[in-house]
């Protein structure tokens, strides 16, 4: 088969590298790709955003089956255009991707169909939002409703704080905002091979959002990841698949916006049992990093078998593997691009890319989130241990990193 893999990031490469490890696989390309993907597919120059370019280029190549990374790319209608062009394609639908491009859609479904997750309300005014504010009281969360990156969420603690978001929203033309009650309780991501109401679990990943250690500073894309997590045992992925999972895919069918792809489930396990926290339309970047690495089953039989309706067993290494992002400093509000990086080849773990190029031969920093640094061990004190080595040995002057990714984690056994 020929594979063609949509996007430029790090789960992208983590898609590449899943890709590359299926016996069903000749050859795969990625539009853009990136600096660490060319190791495995063909780059081609195509933008990400480029629809009409991505389908000119799939026909000509005859490829097989085309699989799309990025929620921008979903919620620009590309699984539309391919399958009205006849080409085999996965992902959801725009109208199925509005499940993340549009919070109010999900938290709507979500009411109607009784999944589990936190009260709110939205908002089109300034003015009734403060009110609302001000009556429910802090902590509560602010949401603008559009993609957002994973950065339009400001959980406020103070109602200086929440007023500020509400501000910064409403200074956005036509802007649309969810106002939520805060949950308390442990996050984790649960995200499942989706086809209409076939629904496949992958391994559980916990996420680090904010930009800091000890959970400080603002929410980012994620800033590490670790993957399985002890804590979430399969009474808890039986409950998350049943009352949450499983039920939002059958809602998607019920109100005629089918949904096939990868459906991320943010959850928090709470007092009250699971709630969900939003959807995501794909995959999750950087838990894609750290999951699809441990699958053993062929990531192109199970895509395939979902797609056909048939449910499937998955294997997975039982090793714990844990992921370090190394970001450029002022991410998430500002970012740089071109600072040299050295010693990737010291590494003992996988590495992917998240935002590299390549200049003079040599790999340069590109943006914000730089390189995912992750390492496999049958304990996550060891993965952890491994993984801070590879990246004390990666050498590049503009970068930062959190120190305690799955420290939280370790700290609750003693
Ligand atoms: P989201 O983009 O919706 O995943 O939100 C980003 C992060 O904000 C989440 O991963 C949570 O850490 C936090 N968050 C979002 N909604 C809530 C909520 N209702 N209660 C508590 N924390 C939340
Ligand atoms: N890591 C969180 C996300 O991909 O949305």
């Amino acid at each position: 088969m020929k594979v063609l893999v949509i996007g430029k990031g790090g789960r992208e490469h983590a898609i590449v590298h899943a890709v590359s490890r299926s016996k069903r696989v000749s050859k795969i390309y990625a539009a853009p790709g990136n600096p660490g993907m060319a190791a495995l597919a063909e780059c081609v120059k195509i933008a990400d955003s480029d629809v009409s370019g991505l389908l000119k280029f799939a026909k000509d190549e005859a490829i097989d089956l085309t699989i799309v990374g990025p929620e921008a790319t979903l919620a620009l209608g590309i699984v539309d255009v391919f399958q009205e062009a006849g080409l085999k394609i996965f992902g959801p639908s725009k109208d199925a991707a509005q499940i993340e491009s549009s919070k109010d859609f999900a938290k709507q479904i979500m009411m109607k169909y009784d999944i589990p997750t936190a009260a709110y309300q939205t908002f089109d005014n300034y003015e009734e939002a403060c009110d609302y504010v001000n009556k429910q009281g802090v902590p509560i969360v602010i949401k603008e409703d559009g993609l957002k990156a994973g950065k339009g969420v400001v959980v406020a603690y103070t109602p200086e704080e929440a007023l500020a978001a509400l501000q910064a929203a409403f200074a956005v033309k036509d802007n649309k905002v969810v106002i939520e009650e805060c949950l308390v309780g442990f996050e984790f991501s649960l995200i499942c091979f989706v086809s209409d109401e076939t629904v496949v679990p992958m391994q559980i990943a916990q996420d680090h959002k904010c930009a800091y250690d000890g959970d400080k500073g603002p929410n980012t894309g994620g800033m590490g990841v670790y993957s399985p997590v002890r804590k979430i045992t399969d009474e808890i992925i039986a409950e998350a698949m049943t009352k949450v999972m499983e039920p939002m895919a059958a809602a998607m069918v019920k109100e005629g916006h089918p949904f096939t792809g990868f459906l991320y489930g943010g959850l928090m396990l709470t007092e009250q049992g699971v709630k969900t926290i939003e959807f995501n339309a794909r995959l999750g970047d950087p838990e894609a990093e750290v999951v699809l690495p441990r699958l053993q089953s062929d990531f192109i039989d199970v895509i395939e078998s979902v797609m056909n309706h048939k449910k499937c067993e998955l294997t997975w290494d039982k090793q714990v593997t844990l992921g370090v992002v190394m970001a450029s400093e002022g991410y998430p509000a500002s970012s740089t691009k071109g600072a040299l990086i050295q010693g990737l080849d010291t590494c003992s773990g996988l590495v992917f890319h998240m935002g590299t190029a390549e200049k003079d031969g040599e790999i340069v920093t590109d943006g914000g989130r730089v390189l995912l640094v992750s390492a496999k061990a049958d304990t996550l004190e060891e993965a952890y241990r491994l993984a801070y080595q590879d990246v004390a040995n990666i050498q590049c002057d503009a970068l930062f990193y959190r120190h305690d990714i799955g420290k939280k984690d370790m700290q609750e056994d003693k």
